[in-house]
């Protein structure tokens, strides 16, 4: 018996296969994988929200979050980022009979902003300072949420006369109780540069104060970058059952 074989290409390999046996030659088609083509599927980057906290018709919130939204576009090319409104999914206030961790919601517009919220690798918070803290829409949103936020990391981007830092570190508290990461580096604008940009001072363009800001940008970003990525593959590897 004698074999030969010829002519391929890529993907799907065709094999042609001539075999001489008992003085006949027979051809043969066979059909194999291309494994090489399967490395090359390309993976896509983690998916990160940035979540505008205030929801009030006079917010200032939509001049950073559009800044923001548009500086990570630029700065990052290991994460993609989509700007989420709060004010689009007009969420009433919970009024569950417990978090989604224990038992499903109800409220349809609740459960519009958990599917929303699960398609997230990450989140950064662009939040304001309301009375010392965050304000009661987005912790409103945080509560309408559970299993989505659970091991994913959360960057705070903070406003306000002092940066909005009570907020950030008030937020920082809520997000260990929803099993998120809290990433070290966070964004303030504060002080004169909060009233430079906000319509409470001068009403400037962000790009006046950037110079000061975009530094803490940037380690946000590293942090995110790197906690998004592992416990994206901390979640690929293990099991949730642990969370509750
Ligand atoms: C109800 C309320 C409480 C506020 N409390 C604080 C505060 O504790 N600290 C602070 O720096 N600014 C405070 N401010 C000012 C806000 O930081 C400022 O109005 C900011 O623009 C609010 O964000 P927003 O316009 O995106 O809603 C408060 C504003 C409001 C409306």
């Amino acid at each position: 018996m004698l074999c030969s074989s010829y002519a391929h290409n890529g993907g799907l390999k065709p094999l042609f296969v001539r075999i001489y046996l008992g003085g006949k030659t027979h051809h043969l088609l066979l059909l194999s994988l291309d494994v090489q083509m399967q490395k090359e599927i390309p993976m896509s980057n983690p998916k990160i929200a940035i979540v505008i906290g205030s929801t009030r018709d006079a917010r200032f919130a939509d001049k950073p979050a559009n800044w923001l939204f548009a500086k990570v576009k630029d700065l990052s090319s290991d994460l993609d980022f989509d700007l989420v409104d709060l004010k689009d999914y007009d969420l009433p206030m919970f009024n569950e009979m417990a978090s989604n961790l224990w038992m499903p919601s109800t409220d349809a517009k609740a459960i519009a902003w958990q599917e929303k919220m699960a398609e997230y690798d990450g989140y950064i918070f662009v939040t304001p300072e309301y009375n010392s803290s965050i304000p009661a829409s987005l912790k409103n949103a945080l509560d309408q949420a559970g299993k989505e936020w659970v091991r994913k990391p959360a960057a705070v981007f903070g406003y306000g006369a002092v940066g909005g830092a009570r907020a950030v570190e008030h937020l920082r508290a809520v997000a260990i109780n929803l099993q998120m990461v809290p990433v070290r580096s966070a964004v303030y604008i504060s002080g004169s540069d909060f009233f430079k940009v906000s319509p409470l001072g001068a009403n400037a363009e962000m790009s006046e104060i950037e110079a000061g800001i975009l530094p803490s940008v940037e380690a946000m970003l590293g942090d995110l970058t790197w906690w998004t990525h592992a416990t994206k593959a901390a979640r690929a590897e293990g099991s949730m059952e642990k969370a509750a």
